[in-house]
């Protein structure tokens, strides 16, 4: 994708190269020029080695012909010197050696060695290169610290040193280069007080010095830098207060200074800036009532976006926050909302993600939400929001993709809000109070992904007629009232794309025929669906806006980690199944979480079980097995957790580390059962398990559930993100991959 970075560079350079190479003159390459290239070029073995490479389009670079036609190179119309280098993407895999043949194209003004797999320092001798106005050697392997003679290339208007492995202090020189309008250092290790050196650089006009260590604040001399457009120091460890008065960046649009330690009050002045579009603040110690001096702001420019996340804001929303375009207030201390809202009505709202997650509100939910018609995003979670949920709000699903309530005191009936709700993806209102059914209107949203209702009192069948979408990934009706049989012989079984599903804790009853998992596809095999990737990079806060690299907000790399994208679970636990556990469970290939514990099932584990050879966790536990526990499970090399505990099970257990790494409790209750003196010592020779009924203790409280711990995290994101550390009972830890 494009973002308006890359316009902007782009942009930049065609100014560049119009202001350099106005006139298109033929000229020939100087022979002292040729040779430097061509030994520079010799310079790189990866080069030398395969002149023939595909990789490489310097093949060309021959003596027989004119260098200045050489790809990548210009020369200068007059001298026939070489001004511009470029070789992007091709990779040296070496180092820039101090004495390379570059430095001898001492009228260069534009190089660029950008993701060229160069490590190693950055050499002195560009302090020769003298003439250099564009100098980008980002997404490289480079080490060490920035060169003092950087300070020596007066002329640089534009330096990217990003992504590298750069440390120390960025030298005080670079503040010298008056004519700098773009500079960027995100994605290094560098330390220091840089900013303080930046104050003369009148010129600049976009700063990106995020993800390093940095620290230090903003300096008064700041104010001077009018130009400023995009200011990027995220993720670092600067501090401090903002400058009081900011209405002199006049060009400001873009102001990132998340996941910093800055404090103090809300920078108010800030929002006087006419052409903010994105500001964020998220992650750092702004405290007070601030956001409600918006009110006091009459030019409150339109269109804007604020996050002011993970603070320690307090007092109530002001009213003019209908002016913005996307809304993070989330994990601060906002308790109520500023009075006569009703003005929302007066004005056109074009507010499209609001969150409100993770504050102090409490009492009904506002009206006004309603009105918000273009919202496509709304998080309202972990607050005390109490009363019924607004019929009101099936006006804004016509937009709306994803409504997240959970953890809330909301009671009364899930409204049949979704009749037209054409983008709906995802519902979340766990952790609630609310009651009666299901609402019918969701067969509606052909694009749902994701269901969760987890612990509320909603009294309803299986939804069966929700087995027709084709995107439904996650259901969650874990802990409600549900009841009566999972399957029906003139019901389709449906569901074909599910990758999770938990409905312990309900009502359910009856016997599952033998075949009946089989038609649950997306449990069988590993097939990416294409959503997936889609769910990920959704634009959930300006994804889009940025490359990948700085996924913005909750994007992948903050509190979000993702789940494995080849998460399956069914968790059928504590109902009131009864019959085989059928057969076809051997079928789901890619299942990681089996939980059918506290049911009646009777008769023998499946032998299919030993199938699912990715399995992780199998508790098959409180139900009436019998027979002997299938041999083959014992080459699941996966599974760390299991549980056959409270059943008639009966012979050997079987070999295989990972049984006898299991709690002698995993088996306990099985009068039959024999082979436990290495799982459970030498002094239980007979009957081991049984006299040990003291061990056996309800999960505890802090047992987190899997399923929920999977997803309670991130269902905007819920594809591909989630959790760290998941506690299984019994002490296991079960870690899982991190990604990133
Ligand atoms: C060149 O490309 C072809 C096909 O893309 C590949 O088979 C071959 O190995 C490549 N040669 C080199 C030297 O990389
Ligand atoms: C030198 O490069 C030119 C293209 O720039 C090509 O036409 C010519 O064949 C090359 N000569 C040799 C000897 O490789
Ligand atoms: C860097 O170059 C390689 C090819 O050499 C390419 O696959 C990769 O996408 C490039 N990375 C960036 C960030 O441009
Ligand atoms: C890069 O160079 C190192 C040795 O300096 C070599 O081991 C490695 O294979 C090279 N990588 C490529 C892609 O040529
Ligand atoms: C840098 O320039 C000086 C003087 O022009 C020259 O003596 C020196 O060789 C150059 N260094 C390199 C690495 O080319
Ligand atoms: C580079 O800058 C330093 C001061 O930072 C100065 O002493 C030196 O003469 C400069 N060198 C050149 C070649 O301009
Ligand atoms: C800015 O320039 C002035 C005059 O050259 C100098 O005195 C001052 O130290 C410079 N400030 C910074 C931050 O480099
Ligand atoms: C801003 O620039 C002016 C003119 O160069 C200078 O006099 C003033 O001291 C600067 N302000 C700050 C705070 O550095
Ligand atoms: C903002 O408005 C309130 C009352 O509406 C007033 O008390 C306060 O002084 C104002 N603040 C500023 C900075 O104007
Ligand atoms: C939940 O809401 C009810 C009223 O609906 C109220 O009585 C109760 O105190 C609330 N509980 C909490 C924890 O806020
Ligand atoms: C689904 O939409 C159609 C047409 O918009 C409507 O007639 C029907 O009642 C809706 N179904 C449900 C269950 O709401
Ligand atoms: C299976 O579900 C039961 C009941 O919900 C729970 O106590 C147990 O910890 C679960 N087992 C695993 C391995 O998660």
């Amino acid at each position: 994708m494009v973002g308006r970075h890359c316009y902007s560079y782009f942009f930049f350079l065609i100014s560049l190269l119009l202001g350099t190479l106005a006139s298109p003159t033929l000229s020939y390459c100087r022979h002292d020029q040729r040779d430097a290239l061509l030994k520079f070029r010799d310079e790189f073995p990866i080069l030398r080695h395969n002149p023939d490479a595909n990789d490489t389009s310097l093949s060309s670079w021959n003596k027989s012909s004119d260098c200045c036609s050489w790809v990548e190179v210009k020369c200068d119309d007059k001298s026939g010197e070489v001004i511009s280098l470029e070789l992007p993407s091709i990779s040296l895999n070496s180092t820039l050696k101090p004495n390379s043949a570059l430095f001898k194209l001492q009228r260069l003004s534009k190089l660029s060695l950008y993701n060229s797999s160069l490590y190693g320092e950055i050499p002195s001798s560009f302090r020769n290169l003298s003439r250099l106005e564009v100098l980008d050697l980002s997404h490289n392997a480079l080490v060490g610290q920035i060169p003092e003679s950087l300070g020596n290339l007066s002329h640089l208007t534009y330096l990217d040193l990003s992504n590298n492995r750069l440390v120390g202090q960025v030298p005080a020189s670079v503040g010298k280069l008056s004519s700098l309008e773009w500079v960027v250092l995100s994605d290094n290790h560098l330390v220091g007080n840089i900013l303080a050196s930046l104050g003369n650089l009148t010129q600049l006009y976009y700063l990106n010095l995020g993800h390093n260590k940095f620290s230090g604040n903003i300096p008064v001399s700041f104010v001077n830098l009018t130009k400023l457009a995009e200011v990027h120091l995220n993720n670092n460890y600067f501090e401090s207060t903002l400058p009081v008065d900011m209405s002199g960046f006049q060009g400001l649009d873009y102001f990132d200074v998340r996941e910093n330690s800055f404090s103090g009050s809300f920078p108010t002045s800030l929002f006087t800036v006419p052409n903010l579009m994105k500001v964020f603040l998220g992650e750092n110690q702004f405290t007070g009532t601030g956001p409600i001096e918006f009110r006091n702001i009459s030019l409150l420019p339109s269109s804007i976006v604020l996050y002011l996340d993970h603070n320690k804001f307090d007092g109530p929303v002001p009213r003019t926050i209908y002016k913005f375009l996307d809304i993070d207030f989330s994990y601060n201390s906002f308790s109520s909302f500023e009075k006569s809202p009703s003005k929302v009505l007066d004005e056109s709202p074009q507010i499209t993600q609001l969150d409100l997650s993770s504050n102090s509100f409490q009492g009904p939910l506002p009206q006004w939400i309603c009105n918000l018609r273009s919202l496509e995003f709304l998080d309202l979670s972990n607050n005390r929001f109490s009363g019924s949920i607004p019929q009101c709000l099936r006006d804004l699903t016509v937009s709306l993709e994803e409504l997240l309530m959970s953890n809330n005191n909301l009671s009364g009936t899930l409204p049949d809000i979704f009749v037209n709700a054409p983008n709906f993806k995802v519902l979340d209102v766990s952790h609630n109070r609310l009651e009666g059914k299901l609402p019918k209107s969701l067969i509606n949203c052909s694009l749902l992904q994701m269901v969760n209702v987890r612990s509320n009192k909603l009294k309803d069948e299986y939804p069966f007629w929700l087995g027709s979408l084709q995107s439904l990934n996650v259901l969650i009706l874990r802990s409600n009232q549900f009841y009566g049989q999972l399957y029906h012989s003139h019901a389709s079984i449906g569901f074909q794309n599910l990758r999770v599903i938990d409905i312990s804790h309900n009502s359910f009853t009856g016997s599952l025929p033998s075949f009946y998992f089989s038609s649950w596809h997306n449990m069988v095999t590993s097939v990416q669906q294409a959503y997936d990737d889609e769910t990920l990079g959704s634009p959930r806060f300006g994804i889009d806006y940025h490359n990948s690299m700085e996924m913005v907000h909750k994007g992948v790399d903050t509190e979000f980690e993702r789940i494995r994208r080849d998460f399956r679970a069914i968790d059928f636990s504590r109902n009131a199944f009864f019959g085989n556990i059928p057969e076809s469970i051997g079928l789901l290939k890619e299942l990681r979480v089996l939980n059918l514990s506290g049911n009646q099932f009777t008769n023998n584990i499946p032998q299919s079980l030993a199938n699912l050879k990715n399995l992780e966790a199998l508790d098959v536990s409180r139900n009436k097995l019998s027979g002997q526990i299938p041999r083959d499970l014992g080459s699941l090399s996966f599974l760390s957790v299991m549980d056959f505990s409270h059943n008639n099970l009966q012979g050997p257990i079987p070999l295989g580390t990972q049984f006898q790494r299991q709690k002698c409790s995993s088996f306990m209750d099985n009068p039959r059962l024999y082979g436990l003196n290495e799982i459970c010592g030498e002094t239980h020779v007979s009957n081991p398990i049984q006299q040990e009924s003291d061990d056996l203790s309800e999960p505890k409280e802090q047992v987190v559930n899997w399923i929920a711990a999977a997803i309670a995290y991130g269902p905007g994101v819920f594809c591909g993100m989630v959790i760290g550390h998941i506690f299984f009972p019994h002490g296991h830890e079960w870690f899982m991959e991190k990604f990133h």
